[in-house]
């Protein structure tokens, strides 16, 4: 006879959550960390478009050091301590070099270029455009070049 489940529902997970009392920020924190981010493909015109342009024009200097600022820097921030502050984003996942944003390129490349997942889409914070995400994966694909 079966007597326990070896994991929990959905469902009683979030009832811990909200049980456990926590602030709005903990809540919506709890709610992504318990990977709830819907994705948010881009589009295959986008991915094409990325695909056959050509190298040399995006460069960290004249767009990503700004992506990365505008749009994940709120919480892959190495100055944010703590998981309230960073929305519970990783700690040690910071996006505020060059060299920190290539440790994780091929990571990045897929949660906010092609599955769109990042920046998660259940908090407050500004998302990129089908066009930023597009100049991201063509930056990531040229060997992520600073100038
Ligand atoms: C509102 C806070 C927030 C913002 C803004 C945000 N993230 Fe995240 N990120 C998280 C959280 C929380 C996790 C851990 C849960 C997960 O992986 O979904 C995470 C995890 C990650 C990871 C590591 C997990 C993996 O798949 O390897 C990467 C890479 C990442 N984010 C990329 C980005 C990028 C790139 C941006 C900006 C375009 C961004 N994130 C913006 C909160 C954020």
């Amino acid at each position: 006879m079966q007597t326990s489940h070896a994991t929990p529902t959905p469902a009683t997970r979030c009832s811990r959550c909200l049980g456990a009392g926590l602030g709005l920020a903990g809540l919506l924190a709890t709610i992504i960390a318990t990977a709830c981010t819907p994705d948010v493909p881009l589009p295959n015109k986008y991915l094409d478009e990325a695909d056959s342009s050509p190298c040399g024009d995006v460069t960290y200097q004249n767009f990503a050091a700004d992506f990365f600022g505008r749009y994940c820097l709120r919480c892959h921030n190495e100055q944010l301590i703590g998981d309230t502050n960073r929305f519970d984003a990783p700690t040690g996942i910071n996006f505020n070099t060059l060299s920190d944003v290539r440790g994780f390129q091929a990571r990045i490349r897929l949660r906010a270029g092609v599955q769109g997942d990042m920046p998660p889409k259940l908090l407050p914070v500004p998302q990129p455009t089908d066009e930023d995400r597009m100049m991201l994966i063509r930056w990531i694909d040229c060997g992520t070049p600073e100038s």
